[in-house]
């Protein structure tokens, strides 16, 4: 843990145009500098950075962040990398919070447990290079499965000796304890007697993102039915298989640089698919994929392709891995090989350019690719098609963006020759039993991925119809940012026609209104924004301008900087002549101010409405169903309110 003080020394220290430019070739621009985005390709450069405000935005992709931001995205860094990053290239010391004893001995044991696996690394590739059971047995395997010597030392592959204790004695003497040693799960104990877990085994070594090994993958090399083919390190301070992906840590440059992942079932395909020269490839391992390490894939592409198994169990896999996929946003392919072929045998079996070209060829998305492979069993008949149709629709409903749901709605309707409208309402169905299922369970509330605002499409205009509010609580904070220490002037009058005037701060003016109406934002970020707010107006503080762009919470800083970053506001154009834009909407700041806020009210009570009438559509008990009827009644007596108050204001 950074202390809170060296991270704002960090922050003070770091100039945005430095520490862009280690990366960009950057051009003064007025007061801006302008060069080539390094996160997309571009010819001409739409990458500004902003040397006042300390920021970067690209008018090209979009993106833009603070000098944290900036060497996160560029280097996949998490947020403490790339603080300590950023403090060796300023030269400031890094004081970690002193941990409480607790803290430390957990940090003790992880290191330990670190340390341990690094050691039995070590003894495993040396096992397997220098003794003479391991180049007989285990290194003559991985050459008939084709693995170079190259490959084998790239990947630590190695070799653990038939024999109960040869790691476990060698730990031993080596000064590490013997509960450290279970816990590790290198070694086990059975009726008092421990012994080598993975004796007479290969050993797999898996990798964090930076490279150390957490544990190990264990493949037998006989063909002893009784015994696992695989035995995986267990869950352990330092090992959670379900959010770790074998080949990672090699592949993430390559996944980056092709913008796409491909995914396949295990070690070997990945290792030999590394050596045919397919470097973006990994596996899970020994678990079956997780939403969590689907994310991990998020931080370098957004698409992946499965390569899978033909045989039953591969094209489960892939139907499950499909709409896990979907549900995340990203895309998805699949590739099947051949029956009786995996990429592994395929790799041994082609050389490489074939074995690219197969991928190529090959590669489907999801609908296609359930459709052909349904399809020719459901020729004819009406039940089996309705199936396939169920399946496909399945499927899409898991995408939350709207607009993809709707071009892949496009594309099986053609395929499947079914009407979009059918279609379409199989998908809404789908989402409607989903989101019910889910907000029955009380967790579902903290799951992004699914808005129930945007649920329907409607078939003939393409275009939600669920409530969104997402426009309106950005707008408001974006003004929230920009104009937060302006002054608004209200005048009131008293009953005896008397009109005082008094003066409002805008964000004091936005805080109550809206804590008085109880609202609360959907988006996270922005409610996150808005507490800072509610907190600064309880202490009397005001926030300056830069303190959100600095924000040590990375999502804050991004979007304080994506809503006030404007094209109008940042290029030079606009800045030289004084802000024209800027200037305008600030003469206006009151007027913009009460209908934005009338506005998200507006919507607000609109989704309140829907939720009440959703709910009504499948409500059986009468008692209830009049309750709703009662609330939404309400509810629309204030919404015709606000919706003149707002006509009011905006024909002013
Ligand atoms: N696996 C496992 N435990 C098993 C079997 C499989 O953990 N008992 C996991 C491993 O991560 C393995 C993956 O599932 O890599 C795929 O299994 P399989 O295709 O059987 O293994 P391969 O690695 O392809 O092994 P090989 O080609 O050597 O048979
Ligand atoms: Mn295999």
């Amino acid at each position: 843990m950074i202390k809170p003080e060296t991270i704002d020394k960090i922050f003070d220290a770091a100039r945005i145009e430095e520490v862009v430019g280690d990366f960009v070739t950057l051009k003064k621009r007025g007061v801006n500098l302008l060069g080539l985005c390094p996160f997309h390709n571009e010819k001409t450069p739409s990458f500004t950075v902003s040397p006042a405000k300390g920021i970067f935005k690209c008018f090209g992709c979009g993106k833009g962040g603070n000098a944290v931001n900036f060497i996160m995205e560029h280097e996949h860094f998490s947020y403490p990398e790339a603080l300590k990053y950023l403090a060796g290239k300023y030269g400031i010391e890094v004081e970690e919070e002193k941990p409480s004893p607790e803290q430390q001995e957990a940090l003790d044991e992880k290191e330990s447990l670190f340390n341990l696996t690094a050691f039995a690394q070590k003894h495993f590739e040396e096992t397997l290079h220098n003794t003479e059971e391991g180049k007989a047995i285990g290194l003559s395997y991985f050459k008939e499965r084709g693995f170079t010597t190259e490959t084998i030392k790239k990947f630590g592959l190695g070799y653990s000796l038939n024999n109960w204790d040869d790691f476990t004695s060698k730990a031993l003497k080596h000064g590490y304890k013997k509960e450290l040693l279970e816990k590790s799960s290198l070694v086990r104990t059975k009726d008092h007697q421990t012994y080598d877990t993975f004796r007479a085994r290969v050993t797999f070594p898996i990798h964090n993102l930076s490279g150390r090994v957490l544990g190990f993958g264990a493949r037998i090399l006989t063909q002893d039915k009784k015994k696992p083919k695989y035995i995986n390190t267990a869950e352990s301070e330092i090992y959670h298989k379900s959010k770790v992906l074998y080949g990672l840590y090699f592949a993430k440059s390559a996944i980056v640089k092709e913008d796409n992942c491909y995914l396949t079932e295990g070690y070997t395909d990945v290792i030999s698919l590394y050596q045919a020269g397919i470097e973006n490839v990994i596996s899970s391992s020994g678990t079956s994929l997780t939403t969590e390490q689907i994310k991990l894939i998020r931080r370098y592409t957004t698409n992946i392709t499965l390569l899978f198994d033909g045989d039953p169990a591969g094209i489960k896999a892939a139907f499950r891995g499909i709409d896990m996929i979907l549900e995340e946003g990203m895309n998805v392919k699949i590739v099947l090989f051949p029956d009786g072929e995996d990429p592994d045998s395929y790799a041994r079996n082609y050389r490489p350019a074939e074995v690219k070209e197969f991928i190529k060829k090959n590669a489907r998305d999801f609908i296609s690719f359930k459709t052909n492979l349904l399809l020719e069993e459901t020729q004819n008949d009406p039940i089996k098609k309705a199936a396939l149709i169920k399946e496909i629709a399945l499927s899409i409903s898991q995408i939350p963006e709207p607009i993809a749901r709707a071009l892949y709605v496009q594309k099986s309707s053609d395929l499947l020759r079914i009407e979009e409208k059918l279609l379409m309402a199989e998908i809404n169905k789908q989402r409607r039993e989903r989101f019910k299922k889910r907000t029955g369970d009380p967790s579902a509330k903290s799951e992004q991925s699914w808005q129930p605002d945007e649920t329907e499409i409607t078939s003939d205009k393409q275009i939600e119809k669920g409530i969104h509010v997402d426009k309106q609580e950005k707008e408001l904070i974006r003004l929230l940012l920009l104009f937060h220490d302006h002054e608004v002037q209200f005048e009131e009058k008293d009953e005896n026609g008397q009109t005082t005037e008094f003066k409002y701060k805008v964000s004091d003016y936005i805080v109550d209104e809206l804590t008085d109406d109880e609202i609360t934002f959907d988006n996270l970020d922005c409610q996150k924004i808005f507490n800072e707010f509610v907190n600064a107006r309880k202490q009397n503080v005001t926030l300056s301008d830069q303190y959100f762009f600095n924000h040590q919470q990375p999502s804050i800083s991004r979007m304080a900087i994506d809503l006030t970053s404007s094209q109008h506001i940042l290029s030079e154009q606009w800045e030289n002549k004084h802000g024209i834009f800027v200037n305008k909407e600030e003469d206006n700041i009151k007027n913009i101010l009460v209908e934005m806020l009338y506005a998200l009210k507006l919507k607000k009570l609109e989704q309140q409405i829907y939720k009440n009438k959703e709910i009504l559509q499948d409500e059986k008990d009468e008692e209830q169903i009049l309750i709703h009827l009662e609330n939404i009644k309400n509810l629309e007596s204030i919404k015709t309110l606000i919706a003149r108050e707002l006509s009011r204001i905006v024909i002013q």
